[in-house]
């Protein structure tokens, strides 16, 4: 059985991530998205359980996706559900760099852990978390960034 793990900050969840997640469903049978922490990302804007709930609704259709936390090494975390794919959604050659790095280590740390790069979708090329956040201070609509059922509990905020 084949084992997947998507990893992030999911701060929040956008359709952008949808989009990686929705592909990486499809080619593996279990797939773990996980909630980590980027420790060049200390501030956020949603709290871990947040952002659980949030991912949780969001991949509801989806039956072999399984969303959890996960606060030590992503290695750790692979090692413990039996995934030997880490996946990462690419929108530019600075993702490309840094995805490139982290497989690297995560490669190092546990050999055998490969890191699958999945090409964004052209529509979702230009989508951030970062982004969105600034939507959110500045109350703009926020249907066409982030999956629906984030986009309604996030206007009530
Ligand atoms: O969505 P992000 O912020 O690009 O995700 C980065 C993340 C959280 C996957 C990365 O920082 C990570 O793997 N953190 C867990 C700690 C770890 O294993 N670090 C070593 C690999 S760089």
């Amino acid at each position: 059985m084949s084992v997947a793990i998507c990893p992030g900050s999911f701060d929040p969840i956008t359709l952008g991530h949808m989009d990686i997640i929705t592909r990486a469903s499809q080619c593996f049978d279990t797939l773990y998205v996980c909630v980590m922490v980027n420790c060049d990302k200390s501030k956020h804007m949603f709290s871990e359980e947040k952002r659980l709930d949030l991912i949780r609704k969001s991949v509801a259709h989806l039956p072999n996706v399984t969303v959890e936390a996960w606060s030590g090494l992503l290695a750790d975390y692979a090692r413990k559900k039996g995934a030997n794919v880490i996946v990462k959604g690419v929108r530019n050659v600075t993702d490309f760099d840094q995805e490139m790095q982290m497989a690297r280590i995560n490669g190092g740390i546990l050999p055998g852990l490969e890191t699958v790069l999945l090409p964004a979708s052209a529509p979702y090329e230009h989508f951030s978390s970062t982004m969105v956040r600034e939507m959110i201070r500045y109350n703009q609509p926020l249907e066409q960034y982030v999956p629906a059922p984030v986009a309604k509990e996030l206007s009530n905020i």
